[in-house]
């Protein structure tokens, strides 16, 4: 099994190119399923989670040909599938995404019921009630979600009790070929919300008001393809600029967009970092200055988000001060404190609340990545300790880091893959 060797001490600089959002891509593929022609996606990052999406469109019988430079041309036309199976559901949750599009374009889908993970129990209720107000039935027969619309879907009010980005997807996938008009309130602002938005109105659709919290979707017949370029990664961006803070180091982010990554940006500030940003690209300088502690609670966009707050609590371990972390996302989001805490951070758990006192330096040790996010937060740790860091079970640091060892490599960090 893979795992990372990092020799740390360095501070990151340097400058690398940030990669198309995993977290646009996603539903965006699974958004092809709506699509009566050819859809052509750009800037697609080269991840484990992407190739699994694919696999799962080829298993429904989707065409899809990948170029050399990661263009994709996907044609749903000649669908014959509606299951997604068990196998393909519990390597990756963002598989319900096909729900959605599978029954409002054919009628019928069957996906396996996503369980929980190891960051909380992520139920999928308010995708099922969604649907349902759309006209759809579902049951849950042998682990299976089996929703039904042989008629078509038809628009609806849906309210959202809880602010949830992949439902608001999979919804507005769905009701953008119901019939009439849709109203989603309470729904997620995510910039990832946004492109998928985009995609689908570039694509033939008519979806309003994405990146407020209530979107008209007006049903169209059919949407008949073009092309569209996948947005930027806030969350690959954040998470370098968190490592250039931890490291004392400067770094250039490019091909990457700023306006997205407000509250992340403005607490690298507080910790001392400066930053500077321009159309696509962004630098952080800390002029070797260890960074100050700050304070953070997670909540939905655009607050500070709940995918950036294992990066900034390993920049929060190194510095001067106490920070408090409050995760409000995810029960279980706080569980790499663990493993810092084995490589020398002084982090204690109180439940939903990490209180962060800095310490002056990290030693190297074994640690054990166990879910995306949290393993950066490892990484960036073996980054700053002194001496050696082996993180072990880094396959979730590939569903969603394009190239980690080689763009840090770029910054001038030392560390590699090795294999045991
Ligand atoms: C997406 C992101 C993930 C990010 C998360 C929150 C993708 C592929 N994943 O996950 O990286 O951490 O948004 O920004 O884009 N909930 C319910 N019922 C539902 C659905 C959600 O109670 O039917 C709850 C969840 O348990 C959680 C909260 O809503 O507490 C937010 O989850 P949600 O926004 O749906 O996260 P994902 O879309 O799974």
């Amino acid at each position: 099994m893979d795992k990372l060797l990092i020799s740390g001490g360095k501070p990151l600089a340097g400058e690398i190119r940030i990669s198309g959002a995993k977290n646009s891509a996603l539903p965006i593929l699974a958004g092809t399923l709506l699509v009566d022609g050819k859809a052509i996606l750009s800037n697609l990052p080269h991840l484990h989670d992407i190739t699994t999406m694919i696999e799962l469109l080829g298993c429904l019988g989707v065409h899809v040909v990948v170029d050399e430079n990661m263009l994709v041309e996907v044609d749903s036309r000649p669908v014959t599938g509606f299951t997604a199976p068990y196998d393909l559901v519990k390597t990756m949750r963002a598989s319900i995404l096909v729900l959605g599009p599978l029954v409002a374009r054919f009628g019928e889908a069957n996906v396996s019921f996503p369980g929980g993970c190891q960051i909380g129990s992520r139920p999928v209720d308010l995708h099922l009630r969604g649907l349902e107000m759309m006209g759809a039935t579902i049951e849950i027969d042998g682990g299976y979600i089996r929703a039904r619309a042989p008629k078509g879907l038809r628009g609806s009010h849906i309210f959202l009790d809880t602010v949830t980005v992949g439902g608001t997807e999979n919804l507005m996938m769905a009701a953008s070929l119901a019939r009439g008009k849709t109203v989603i309130e309470n729904a997620a602002r995510e910039p990832e919300i946004v492109d998928l938005a985009k995609f689908i109105n570039a694509m033939g659709g008519d979806v309003r008001g994405a990146g407020t919290d209530t979107l008209t979707i007006n049903g169209v017949e059919k949407l008949s393809g073009g092309s569209y370029r996948i947005m930027p990664d806030r969350i690959e961006t954040g998470t370098y600029l968190a490592a250039a803070a931890a490291t004392r180091g400067r770094v250039k982010l490019k091909d990457t967009d700023p306006r997205l990554l407000e509250a992340v940006i403005l607490k690298l500030e507080e910790a001392g970092a400066e930053v500077t940003q321009g159309d696509d690209w962004i630098t952080l300088d800390t002029k070797g200055k260890r960074p100050r502690a700050v304070s953070l609670k997670t909540a939905p966009y655009p607050a500070f988000p709940t995918d950036m707050q294992s990066q900034l609590m390993t920049v929060i371990a190194v510095s001067e001060g106490v920070g408090r972390v409050i995760e409000t996302i995810f029960e279980n989001r706080l569980i790499q404190a663990h493993e810092l805490n084995r490589m020398g951070a002084a982090i204690s758990l109180e439940g939903n609340t990490a209180i962060v006192t800095g310490v002056e330096k990290l030693k190297g040790a074994p640690v054990m990545a166990s879910d995306l996010r949290a393993s950066a937060s490892l990484v960036i740790a073996g980054l700053v300790a002194e001496g050696e860091t082996l993180v072990d079970r880094i396959y979730h640091i590939d569903r969603g880091y394009e190239c980690i060892e080689e763009k840090l490599q770029q910054l001038g960090a030392d560390i590699r893959r090795v294999t045991s």
